[in-house]
């Protein structure tokens, strides 16, 4: 396994097993995103509202990487016209298509059957190749399931040892959707945990290399954020060691539901 790993989604199609988080990298972003391509990188997470499309779009280009060999996911608002505002995110990013689109978040009311349909519409004209959605709870999936018939192939959740969920992992499996870990180091609050420092001990791995790993191994694909470039390579620097059985477990067992937002969004 390495940074060209792939997970295989729902419709055949693959995604890397890892990705860069470009949430509040405003800065330099077209560096950053070439850095980050240049280490290695082949996945990037973006949004409408993050700022960082033009710049995401432009480190693509800086890159000699073909188009193909990178996978790129961004998403639209809840208070957005789906289709429109697909076009508009491509506009953004100066792309033809992207490989994933996502909802956001669900609306405030129902679960989101307009957007879907929106999404739908956009991945059948090819200006996305998977659509999927964020911060959605399994009975919020199923609502969008049941009235358009398009399972999502992701669901982009705040997920990590410290905060994550049996009961949604299971659902994921079972309806084969992927679940894309976001805030996977928890934006560095729980990075100096007594437990999380002793395995990593044991390994030779710095706290979020084994958060990182930890989703590799339960088949869950982390989003790390990451201006710094050396944080950018140690976070990809994940794949020449596996935390053993019984090490898992105890990363397991740190859950606390722990929620940088406040709360989990999912049971
Ligand atoms: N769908 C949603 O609703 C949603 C919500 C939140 C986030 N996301 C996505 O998920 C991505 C990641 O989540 P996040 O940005 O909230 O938090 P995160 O990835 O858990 O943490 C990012 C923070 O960790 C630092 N960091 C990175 N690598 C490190 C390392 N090896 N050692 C120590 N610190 C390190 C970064 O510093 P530097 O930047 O200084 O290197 C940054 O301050 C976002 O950027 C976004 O793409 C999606």
């Amino acid at each position: 396994m390495g940074t060209n790993s792939e997970v295989t989604l729902h419709t055949g199609r693959k995604m890397p097993v890892i990705g860069l988080g470009t949430w509040q990298l405003t800065v330099d972003t077209a560096v950053a995103v070439a850095n980050a391509l240049q280490a290695g990188y082949r996945m990037i997470d973006t949004s409408g509202d993050y700022g960082t499309q033009p710049g995401v779009g432009e480190g693509i280009r800086r890159n000699g990487i073909e188009r193909s060999a990178i996978y790129v996911v961004t998403k639209i608002e809840e208070t957005d016209d789906a289709y429109e505002a697909t076009i508009q995110n491509l506009n953004e990013l100066g792309l033809d298509y992207v490989d994933l689109m996502l909802i956001h978040r669900p609306p405030a009311s129902g679960a989101g059957e307009e957007l879907w349909g929106g999404l739908i519409k956009a991945k059948a004209e090819g200006l996305t190749r998977d659509i999927g959605v964020s911060n959605y709870s399994a009975e919020q999936m199923n609502a969008l399931i049941d009235a358009l018939g398009e399972v999502p192939v992701v669901n982009q959740i705040e997920w990590s040892p410290f905060g994550h969920s049996e009961k949604m992992f299971h659902y994921a499996k079972d309806n084969s959707i992927i679940i894309q870990a976001y805030s996977p180091l928890t934006r560095t609050k729980r990075l100096a945990d007594e437990r999380l420092q002793g395995i990593a001990g044991e390994y030779g791995k710095t706290p979020a290399q084994v958060l990182l790993r930890w989703n590799l191994q339960r088949g869950t694909v982390p989003l790390p954020k990451a201006h710094q470039p050396q944080h950018q390579r140690e976070n990809i620097d994940i794949f020449d060691f596996e935390i053993s059985a019984r090490d898992m477990k105890v990363l397991d067992g740190l859950n606390e539901r722990y929620s940088s937002l406040g709360a989990l969004p999912y049971e």
